[in-house]
């Protein structure tokens, strides 16, 4: 009887070992969601500035074809990568400050086509890069542009400032 007294015991301790792990599963969903959404914004930021270095060597009498290039690359490079920055729990239910509207999760297949079309039109921007044909440069600046723009009309909460 002994014996079985401690089985049971040990039977018991186990159960409240599994219930503390759930536990501690289900804590550790909001910090990773939270972490997603922060590397997420890091990302964003890089695909900015890139962005925004392009724009800027542009507006320069003799723009520097190397910088285009480079960020077109960096662009393009981070567009292909950009399906990977919204994990499940990484919407507004991550507890920390997101612009992600809860519509990439209900709308996947709507949010993977605005993927594509940032896609297509980075991949543009870069062959055009090299070409180094300014009119042609400009001409894709504009259509990537969109290509954000599309994205944050539908599924980025508009900034109330
Ligand atoms: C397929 C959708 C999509 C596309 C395409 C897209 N974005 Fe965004 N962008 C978002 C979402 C969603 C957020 C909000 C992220 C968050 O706060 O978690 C965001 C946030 C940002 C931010 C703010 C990052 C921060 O500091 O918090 C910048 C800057 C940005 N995007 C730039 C761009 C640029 C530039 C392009 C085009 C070259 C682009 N985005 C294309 C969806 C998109």
């Amino acid at each position: 009887m002994g014996v079985r007294f401690g089985m049971t015991a040990a039977g018991l301790a186990l159960v409240a070992a599994l219930a503390a792990g759930a536990a501690t599963a289900l804590a550790s969903g909001a910090p990773s969601g939270a972490a997603a959404v922060k590397a997420r914004q890091q990302n964003f930021k890089q695909l900015g500035g890139a962005f925004k270095a392009i724009n800027d060597e542009l507006k320069k009498p003799a723009p520097d074809k190397a910088v285009i290039v480079a960020n077109a690359a960096k662009m393009h490079g981070l567009a292909q990568q950009e399906a990977t920055w919204f994990p499940k729990g990484s919407g507004p239910e991550a507890g920390v400050k997101t612009g992600a509207k809860p519509e990439i999760w209900s709308d996947p297949q709507g949010f993977a086509a605005a993927i594509q079309r940032l896609q297509g039109a980075t991949a543009r921007l870069q062959q055009v890069s090299a070409s180094g044909d300014l009119a042609a440069i400009r001409s894709e600046v504009q259509t990537t542009g969109g290509a954000c723009k599309n994205c944050h009309d539908h599924y980025r909460v508009p900034d109330r400032h």
